[in-house]
């Protein structure tokens, strides 16, 4: 890919067909508002984006509010002196431990879109390693609209004009569509175990099972497998086959970029557009990762009962 501002553009490792890597960024760079704009532009065009050698909290930030305002997000752990960034963490000591295919994962996530389970699901984030297993630890990313594009004619059809009904359950052994994995919990945080406890508070809300992004009128395959209980007005074996099957298509058919973590990395990822997942570290070994929250409302997601309290969830 060309050159701009000092910048490298590339595919990401194995061309998945969807990313692209940046090499280069610096604060200075993103100074200049066409650096900006060409860095909006590739984000939309591609769906994630990797920026390589890059490192500081600083550039975190600013790289982070290049794509949108930042939401502070109270309910995890956060550093006082900076509350737009969130810790995304797996401790040995305590954290959330996971049985995946026999094995024990720490912090095991399914494919999912973060915020689905709202109404309003944001924009996108960025991703900044501060500690990394010495194995896994990989963050996979689908594409929801090269998962769309492949979807069979007859599926396509099947599935127009319908909506998908989401729940939070933070327990992925409950996960009924798209699962990869025979999972169950060894152990939850304290504050999963509390969200847990009292899943009731928590109203059901309905997202499209196909969304077209904006900008380009490409149609995306909007189906976080992670939380989706069902298709509505259809929540009976017909609809549960018809959603499975849609699943199914999501996670064994379209291509998946494993992204393997360098120190010095970033990644951000539209989240509108891209499902991601988490491998999980082995259990005695830490990992630790800031993450920002981009802002953002599709205007497509509703509550089944009153507006729904982002702040009241741990978000994934
Ligand atoms: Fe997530």
């Amino acid at each position: 890919m060309p050159e701009a501002g000092g910048l490298a553009f590339g595919p990401l490792p194995g061309d998945p067909g969807f990313g692209a890597t940046v090499d280069g960024m610096t604060r200075a760079a993103l100074a200049d508002e066409a650096v900006r704009e060409r860095l909006r532009a590739l984000w939309i065009d591609r769906g994630v984006l990797v920026f390589r050698r890059v490192e500081g909290e600083d550039l975190h930030l600013d790289l982070s509010r290049c794509f949108g305002r930042l939401i502070a997000h109270p309910t995890r752990e956060t550093r006082a002196d900076h509350p737009e960034l969130m810790t995304v963490r797996y401790r040995p000591d305590d954290g959330w431990l996971m049985r995946v295919d026999g094995e024990l994962r720490g912090t095991w996530l399914p494919w999912h879109s973060d915020l689905i389970y709202v109404d309003r699901i944001n924009r996108g984030g960025i991703l900044r390693p501060v500690q990394l297993p010495g194995r896994l630890g990989q963050t996979g990313f689908i594409d929801k609209i090269a998962a769309y594009a492949s979807l069979p004619d007859r599926l396509k059809r099947r599935i127009e004009g319908l909506e998908v009904v989401y729940k939070y359950d933070l327990d992925p052994a409950k996960q009924r569509f798209g699962r990869t994995a025979e999972v169950t919990v060894e152990r939850f945080t304290d504050g999963v175990r509390s969200i847990q406890d009292r899943l009731d508070d928590f109203p059901r809300v309905i997202h499209p099972l196909v969304f077209v992004q904006r900008e380009t009128g490409r149609k995306a395959l909007n189906l976080s497998p992670w939380f989706a209980i069902g298709i509505a007005g259809m929540m009976d074996s017909a609809g549960d086959a018809l959603l499975e099957e849609v699943a199914r298509h999501v996670v064994d058919d379209t291509e998946v970029y494993s992204h393997d973590w360098r120190s010095d990395d970033m990644v951000l990822w539209d989240n509108w557009r891209v499902l991601h997942s988490a491998a999980g570290s082995p259990p005695d070994d830490e990992r630790w990762l800031l993450r920002t929250t981009i802002e953002g409302d599709y205007g497509l997601g509703r509550s089944e009962a009153a507006p729904v309290d982002a702040a009241a969830y741990i978000s994934v």
